[in-house]
């Protein structure tokens, strides 16, 4: 079944509809820049760095501008936020249903050694952007209409949720058009593979360092089992592979940067891949809190993210509230 005959069947919201519909076409129009890579010239660095303080890329910046003409295109947003851009750009279409956040390229480090890389998209009701300016987009990640990301690996996959579970698409590259190939994704609720990067262990907090110095002692542990590690240095495709076959994905509270709480960005990473994560089953936590439930208060906001099977998110969980009972992460 293709996307557009899937969203007719499931989603009697016209506006929305249209919207995930040019998301998808952004993708199919990214995937086609990076299958060219050095021919495209897409993978130089630029000299420019963006409000995170991170050279971009050549695709970085071509992926932000693809995105933001096919959202304009939609007629249904009002407003984008990007990673690539400080502030929000308001559209033409200001009363519109909907505020788009969005990171362009995800894992864009990737990039350099032909790895996989990603596009995420979080949807929000549109609260008054018009007059609130980018305060409309700090809002909880509950409240989010839809979000989906785009994996473009060997497979171009098209993962979505709008809020009746998570499903997944393949790009059919002859009719250029995404079929649905996965419906209803669950995450396994037990796992023995985690995702985190160890070469910032000693700035991990003690709840952390706990759950992973057990997963490595491994059968003669507590765990009594051994544990599998991967780290793909893009989270879209970490979150694939929790949402395929379970796992726990963590970017946790470190002291590394005082001032970032975590590295990820809470409106376009940790939000859109928290509603995909919990649509089949999993869950996702900044300590001992639910990332949906944060109220955000930046743009920009960075936030701890772990999430992946429930199990091992519930014993995440369980030892911050041991360890850290005063902290709110
Ligand atoms: P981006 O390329 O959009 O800046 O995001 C990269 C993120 C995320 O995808 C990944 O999980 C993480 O940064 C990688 O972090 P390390 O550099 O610590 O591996
Ligand atoms: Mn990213
Ligand atoms: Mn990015």
């Amino acid at each position: 079944m293709q996307l557009d005959v899937f969203l007719k069947k499931v989603s009697i919201n016209h506006a929305l509809n249209m919207l995930l519909w040019h998301i998808a076409e952004a993708g199919i129009e990214i995937a086609a820049l990076i299958k060219q890579g050095a021919l495209a010239g897409v993978t130089e660095k630029m000299t420019s760095t963006n409000v995170q303080g991170e050279t971009q890329m050549q695709l970085d910046i071509r992926s932000h501008e693809v995105a933001l003409a096919q959202l304009r295109a939609s007629a249904v947003v009002a407003a984008v936020l990007s990673e690539e851009e400080e502030k929000p750009t308001m559209l033409e279409t200001i009363d519109a249903p909907f505020l788009v956040s969005m990171d362009p390229l995800d894992g864009s480090s990737n990039l350099a050694i032909n790895g996989v890389v990603g596009s995420i998209f979080s949807v929000l009701p549109n609260t008054g952007v018009s007059t609130l300016g980018e305060q409309a987009f700090l809002q909880p990640g509950q409240d989010q209409r839809a979000a989906a990301y785009i994996m473009y690996g060997p497979a171009t996959l098209l993962v979505l949720s709008i809020g009746q579970g998570t499903h997944i698409f393949t790009l059919d590259h002859h009719s250029q058009a995404f079929v649905l190939t996965q419906q209803t994704v669950t995450v396994p609720e037990e796992t023995s593979e985690f995702a985190i990067n160890a070469s910032n262990q000693r700035y991990w907090q003690a709840a952390v360092q706990r759950y992973i110095g057990e997963c490595l002692q491994g059968k003669e542990g507590p765990r009594a089992r051994d544990f599998n590690m991967r780290w793909c240095a893009s989270m879209v495709m970490d979150v694939h592979r929790i949402l395929t076959r379970g796992g726990v994905f963590l970017y946790p509270h470190d002291n590394k940067q005082p001032v970032k709480a975590g590295r990820l960005r809470l409106l376009y990473e940790a939000n859109p891949m928290s509603l995909l994560v919990t649509q089949a089953g999993g869950e996702s936590i900044t300590g001992q809190g639910d990332v949906l439930a944060l109220q955000p208060t930046d743009c920009h906001q960075r936030v701890p993210v772990l999430l992946g099977s429930k199990q091992e998110i519930q014993r995440l969980r369980d030892y911050h509230q041991q360890i850290h009972p005063q902290a709110t992460e």
